[in-house]
């Protein structure tokens, strides 16, 4: 079956939506088998708590899930990670992935506006979309020095790496948003002008295909 992005709902996940947690974590530990990657492992109960918190953004297709990332800050609100981001195989190459980054950016960029945001990624899909929207590679020593933080990646198979370089180098590429670069600014705001844009295109092209498939 073909699937269609304009079915899918992206949106801040509530207490409501702690019936998909298992589905989640069991997603992404597969993805992270598949990929032969090293992956921070999450319990139900963390991952349930983000969802009261307002800190998870999730993809829905009716009541199907669809994909998944959340936000925390660190280092007494002066960071915020974005994590975890996972779409299922049979929702890829929709752009559901771009939206649920897009989202948990906006989200992150309201909750704490003075707050840089980063993320840990060993994937150039993840690169890519973190380069849109503002992100720059950075060095692991301009990430927060927060132990729980880094705590989180004790479960991944890289960990030894990261205590061997005491905590300098890793496998992940760190990237860093931080609002007081005005480059980073800059390609914040040419990414909302180009996603606006794009949605509108979207949009009058669904239109015009749905107009020509009611003629035939
Ligand atoms: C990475 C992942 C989240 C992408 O999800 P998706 O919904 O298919 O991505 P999108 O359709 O929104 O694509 C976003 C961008 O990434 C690119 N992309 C998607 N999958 C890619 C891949 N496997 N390799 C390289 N680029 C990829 C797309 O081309 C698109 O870029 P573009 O706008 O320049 O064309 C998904 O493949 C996944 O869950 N993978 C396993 C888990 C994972 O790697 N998570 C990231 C951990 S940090």
């Amino acid at each position: 079956m073909t699937q269609d992005s304009d079915e899918i709902d992206v949106m801040v996940a509530d207490e409501s939506h702690e019936k998909y947690v298992d589905t989640i974590l069991q997603t992404i530990e597969d993805a992270a088998k598949v990929r032969g990657t090293g992956i921070a492992k999450r319990t139900h109960e963390y991952v349930a708590q983000k969802m009261k918190e307002g800190k998870v953004i999730i993809a829905l297709k009716g009541d199907e899930f669809a994909g998944f990332t959340y936000i925390e800050s660190w280092g007494n609100k002066q960071y915020v990670a974005t994590s975890g981001l996972i779409v299922p195989e049979k929702f890829r190459h929709l752009g559901i992935a771009k939206r649920v980054k897009h989202a948990a950016f906006q989200l992150a960029r309201l909750r704490w506006p003075k707050a840089k945001l980063f993320s840990l990624t060993s994937g150039s899909a993840v690169m890519k979309m973190n380069t849109e929207l503002g992100y720059m590679p950075v060095t692991f020593g301009d990430l927060t020095d927060d132990e729980a933080f880094w705590k989180g990646c004790q479960g991944c198979i890289n960990h030894d790496v990261l205590e061997r370089t005491g905590r300098r180098y890793c496998i992940c590429t760190a990237m860093l948003f931080d609002p007081a670069d005005p480059r980073c600014l800059m390609h914040e705001e040419l990414f909302e002008v180009l996603h606006k844009r794009t949605e509108q295109i979207r949009t009058e092209m669904y239109e015009k295909a749905k107009e020509q498939y009611a003629k035939k």
